[in-house]
């Protein structure tokens, strides 16, 4: 005989208001999410209730199978060829056959999700679930409340029923603090009391939940910087980055490109159904000039634009965005111009050509440099021209 307290059974009036509960069972601690439909009789009272009890952990799988919110990137998915980054690459794959937590640092679109999903896909939590959360899209009020989850009531505003927090949602899998450099302080005196007991409370709750999570950290910053600037806490800091795998920005590891630009290519014409179009030398070029601050995403988006323009023929010039080109054609012509001197060397050219052009005649030289003539003598006599 299941034994809970069922003074919870009268707000369930509406089917589709659930209620957790939780009942020991079989010397077992159950978790359920329960859902209660009135049988009411021909004359339309209520005789009864038939109670639907789900176990919590599969329907949170569920969730997760629907929300998109698992992993599903490989290791075999993350391209590269770079000597620097494959490093880091068989850093990560170490990394996650542990249970350390891990630090990616890495520019805007150089791959930190990507690198978190793997590592997680490859790691023995890899039946569990993949909970993201990223700390600076979420206004810094809620973050505290979709980490931790709250009960019912716990403040103006609060759900119906409670939330449950992303930490619970992760139990058994990997979470995944994205942008972390973004967590305001006081929510990290309070993220690193929960890493070091590993259980959480949930807002306007005092029972603390066991809760079994493999973290993952991503930031776009140097943490270590966003410490030393006191920005950042410095115990967390240490607590976080117990692995830290800095991934290079695409303009640190342009041996990549090649690489990457066929990869996109062949996916994007597979989806489109169309042939892979070549890749003209100038755009290839072009591409290894280009500085890419948005990264790999950059320059998969680039390659998506491209093939839409281009209606799968090679690929040409014209199809990049106007913004590359106008960069990359900058710092050529800065580099096609001729080397930049010192002033003095200029000076001293200068006066060897008019010299020479107005057949050794000074003051016919200083004339047409606007300078006197014995301005003219003591600049020769100055760089040894006499
Ligand atoms: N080495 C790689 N091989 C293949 N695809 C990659 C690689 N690096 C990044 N990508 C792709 O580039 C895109 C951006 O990667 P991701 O979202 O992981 O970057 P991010 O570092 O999390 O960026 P942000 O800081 O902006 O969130 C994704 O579509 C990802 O699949
Ligand atoms: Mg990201």
């Amino acid at each position: 005989m299941v034994d809970f307290d069922v003074s919870f059974l009268k707000s369930l009036d509406e089917p589709g208001s659930p209620r957790e509960v939780s009942f020991n069972f079989a010397r077992r601690n159950y978790t359920c999410i329960c859902n209660a439909y009135p049988i009411t009789n021909e004359e339309g009272f209520t005789e009864g209730k038939i109670l639907v009890l789900q176990e919590k952990k599969k329907v949170v799988k569920l969730i997760q199978r629907f929300s998109g919110s698992y992993a599903k990137f490989q290791f075999s998915d993350i391209k590269g060829k770079n000597p620097r980054f494959l490093k880091q690459v068989e850093l990560a794959k170490i990394a996650a056959q542990s249970n350390s937590k891990i630090l990616l640092v890495g520019e805007s679109g150089t791959g930190k999700e990507l690198f978190a999903q793997a590592i997680h896909n490859y790691s023995s939590r890899r039946d569990g679930p993949f909970v993201a959360i990223s700390c600076a899209a979420i206004p810094r009020d809620l973050i505290e409340a979709e980490l931790f989850g709250y009960q019912e009531g716990a403040f103006t505003g609060a759900r119906k029923g409670g939330h449950t927090g992303k930490f619970e949602l992760a139990d058994k899998g990997t979470l995944f603090l994205d942008e972390v450099n973004a967590m305001p302080l006081d929510l990290q005196a309070k993220l690193l009391r929960v890493l070091q007991e590993n259980e959480i409370t949930r807002l306007g709750d005092t029972r603390p939940i066991p809760v079994d999570v493999r973290i993952i950290a991503a930031s776009n910053v140097d943490l270590l910087r966003e410490v030393e600037q006191h920005n950042f806490r410095e115990d967390l800091y240490y607590r976080l980055s117990v692995v830290e795998i800095f991934i290079p920005p695409l303009r640190e590891r342009k041996d990549d490109i090649d690489l990457l630009v066929d990869y996109f290519l062949e996916r994007l014409s597979r989806d489109l159904k169309i042939l892979k179009p070549e890749v003209s030398p100038e755009v290839k070029e072009i591409f290894h000039a280009y500085q890419w601050p948005g990264n790999v995403r950059e320059l998969q988006n680039c390659i998506e634009r491209a093939l839409l323009l281009s209606g799968g023929k090679r690929i040409a010039k014209e199809h990049l965005p106007q913004r590359i080109l106008q960069k990359v054609e900058g710092n050529l012509r800065i580099k096609d111009s001729p080397p930049l001197v010192p002033l003095e060397e200029n000076t001293k050219e200068l006066i060897k050509r008019a010299i020479e052009l107005c057949n050794g005649n000074i003051s016919l030289a200083a004339r047409t440099l606007r300078i006197s003539r014995s301005t003219l003598y003591r600049k020769m006599k100055e760089y040894g021209l006499r």
